[in-house]
């Protein structure tokens, strides 16, 4: 089985005057059911978050304020994301190593989540991750 791929998505945007508005549909806008939402703030300068996979769980990251750069490695691929809209998101399937990066000031990381917080869920180690993505992904 070849691996899913990340996947820049645009979100619907309403421009208005008085400011501009998204919304995104769980199972619509993002390819999967959303269980959980979590959202990164007040992240220092030089910060790196991240460094995990998840073995069963896929997560729709949004620069709803500011800006980050997502570094993703599924094995086959790596891609580097810099997000910095609020009408757009990156969708990031299960087994993919993410690292965030580049936090703008004030900048607002927001996860949308397929799965509730499992901590058996994730992979901390990078030769594990490797070993396990390698073995499941021919
Ligand atoms: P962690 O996943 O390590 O953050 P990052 O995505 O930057 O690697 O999470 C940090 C801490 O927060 C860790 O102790 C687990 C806890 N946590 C929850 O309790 N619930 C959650 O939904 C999330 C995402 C984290």
């Amino acid at each position: 089985m070849s691996p899913q791929k990340c996947k820049l998505i645009e979100l619907p945007k309403i421009l208005d005057h008085r400011g501009n508005l998204t919304f995104m549909e769980s199972s619509r806008h993002i390819p999967f059911e959303i269980k959980r939402v979590y959202y990164l703030y007040d992240v220092p300068g030089g910060a790196l978050r991240g460094g995990h996979a998840h073995l069963n769980l896929s997560q729709f990251i949004i620069a709803a304020s500011g800006s980050f750069t997502v570094h993703t490695d599924n094995v086959h691929q790596k891609e580097d994301f810099y997000l910095n809209r609020s009408y757009y998101g990156l969708y990031i399937p299960t087994m993919t190593w993410r690292e965030i990066d580049n936090f703008s000031s004030g900048s607002v990381c927001l996860v949308l989540a397929s799965e509730f917080y499992d901590a058996d869920d994730y992979i901390r180690d990078y030769d594990e991750f490797k070993q396990i993505a390698s073995k499941s992904k021919k």
